[in-house]
C-alpha cells in the first residue's frame, strides 16, 4: 500500500537490442526503484504476429532472461506471462463493451496496416486480424487490471494510454464510481534518439539493429557495421554527426567522450579506431550483463520458475480487482 505503481508491458517478438536497452529496459529499471513496479510479457499480443509456438517460447525466454540479467530482482518487481493471468482476458471482455468501435478504428497501429493495404491496392482489411483492430482493449485489460498510475513506454505507445484512459472513464462514468485508476503514459526521451547501425532510430522493422547480447566477436562485427562518412585517416573529423560517436556517448564516461572527440578533431585517427573504441566501451558495460544472461539461458527452467511465481503473485492482485469489477457490474 502506499507506493504508486509502474508497469508496463513487453512485446516478445524479437531478440533485444541496444535501443531496447537504453530506451526501455534501463528506464524501467531505474523507475522500479521508487515504484512499485509491474513488468510483464505481453506474449498474447505477440500472438497477432508470431504463430510459431518455438518462436514465441524462444522469445519469451529471451526477454525474460534478459530484463533479469539486466538487474530487475524478481524479489522486488513483479516479472510475469501476461498469458498466465486469466483475469487479464475477463478484464479486456468486460472492456469491450465500453469502448467505442470509432476509437479503435483511430490507432495508430490498426491505420498503419489500412494506409499499407492502401498502397499496395490491397483489400482495406487485408492481414488484419481482430488481435491488432481490437489491441489497444486488451492493453488497457493490462495496464487497468493492477490499478496502473504510470506506464512507461516509448512514444509510439502514448495513444494506446490514452486509449486506456478514454476507456476507464467510460466504466467509472457508467457505475459513477472510481473503479478504474487512471493511468499515465511515462515517457522517456531517450526511445527516439538512439541511433542505428545505419543512423536512423535503431529498430527492428528498419533491420539496424545492434543485439544486446550477441557474443563478444558478433558484437565486434557489429560495430564495424556502423556507417559513417568517407573521409580518410588523416582529416579531421565531427564527432557530433558520426554515428559511431553518437552510440558511444550513450555508454562512455564524459572523460572518455572528450578523450574520444579530441581524437576525432585531430586529425589521424581511421573509423577502424572510433569503431574499437566503442566496442571497447560497450563490452565493458555489458559483459557482466551478458555473463548473467547466458547462465539464464542455459537454464530456461529456471527462467520459468521464476515467472510462474511472479504470475502467482499478480494473480493474487487481479482477483481482488476481478472480483469487485464483477459485484459492480452486477454479475
Ligand atoms: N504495446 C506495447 C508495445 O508494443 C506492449 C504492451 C502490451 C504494453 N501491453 C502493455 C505496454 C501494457 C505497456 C502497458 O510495446
Amino acid at each position: 500500500m502506499g507506493r504508486e505503481i509502474a508497469l508496463t508491458g513487453i512485446k516478445p517478438t524479437g531478440t533485444p537490442h541496444l535501443g531496447n536497452y537504453l530506451g526501455a529496459i534501463k528506464p524501467a529499471l531505474k523507475l522500479a526503484q521508487d515504484y512499485e513496479a509491474r513488468y510483464f510479457i505481453a506474449d498474447y499480443h505477440s500472438l497477432n504476429s508470431i504463430k510459431e509456438p518455438e518462436l514465441l517460447r524462444g522469445y519469451t525466454h529471451e526477454i525474460a532472461a534478459c530484463w533479469l540479467a539486466c538487474g530487475l530482482d524478481p524479489d522486488r518487481t513483479l516479472i510475469y506471462r501476461q498469458s498466465d493471468i486469466p483475469e487479464t482476458f475477463e478484464l479486456a471482455t468486460m472492456l469491450m463493451a465500453f469502448t467505442p468501435k470509432g476509437l479503435m478504428n483511430r490507432a495508430h497501429a490498426y491505420k498503419a496496416q489500412v494506409d499499407l493495404n492502401r498502397e499496395k491496392h490491397k483489400p482495406e482489411d487485408h492481414n488484419i486480424n481482430m488481435g491488432l483492430y481490437t489491441y489497444p482493449v486488451l492493453m488497457a485489460a493490462d495496464i487497468l487490471l493492477f490499478d496502473t498510475n504510470y506506464v512507461p513506454v516509448g512514444k509510439d505507445q502514448v495513444q494506446h494510454i490514452e486509449m486506456a484512459v478514454d476507456i476507464a472513464q467510460a466504466v467509472n462514468r457508467n457505475y459513477k464510481a472510481p473503479l478504474l485508476t487512471e493511468p499515465e503514459a511515462f515517457v522517456s526521451e531517450h526511445t527516439q534518439i538512439i541511433p542505428g547501425l545505419d543512423g536512423r532510430k535503431m529498430s527492428k522493422s528498419y533491420g539496424n539493429t545492434i543485439p544486446l547480447f550477441a557474443p563478444e566477436k558478433k558484437l565486434k562485427k557489429f560495430c564495424n557495421k556502423i556507417v559513417t562518412n568517407s573521409q580518410d585517416v588523416e582529416e579531421s573529423k565531427d564527432p557530433d554527426t558520426c554515428n559511431v560517436f553518437r552510440l558511444y556517448k550513450l555508454f562512455a564516461s564524459e572523460q572518455e567522450q572528450a578523450a574520444l572527440a579530441a581524437r576525432y578533431r585531430a586529425g589521424g585517427m581511421g573509423w577502424g579506431e572510433a569503431k574499437a573504441e566503442l566496442f571497447r566501451v560497450l563490452n565493458t558495460v555489458i559483459s557482466p550483463m551478458r555473463e548473467r544472461y547466458d547462465a539464464l539461458m542455459a537454464e530456461p527452467s529456471r527462467i520459468d520458475e521464476i515467472l510462474k511465481e511472479g504470475g502467482l503473485k499478480a494473480r493474487a492482485l487481479a482477483g481482488r480487482k476481478i472480483e469487485n469489477l464483477r459485484q459492480a457490474m452486477g454479475f
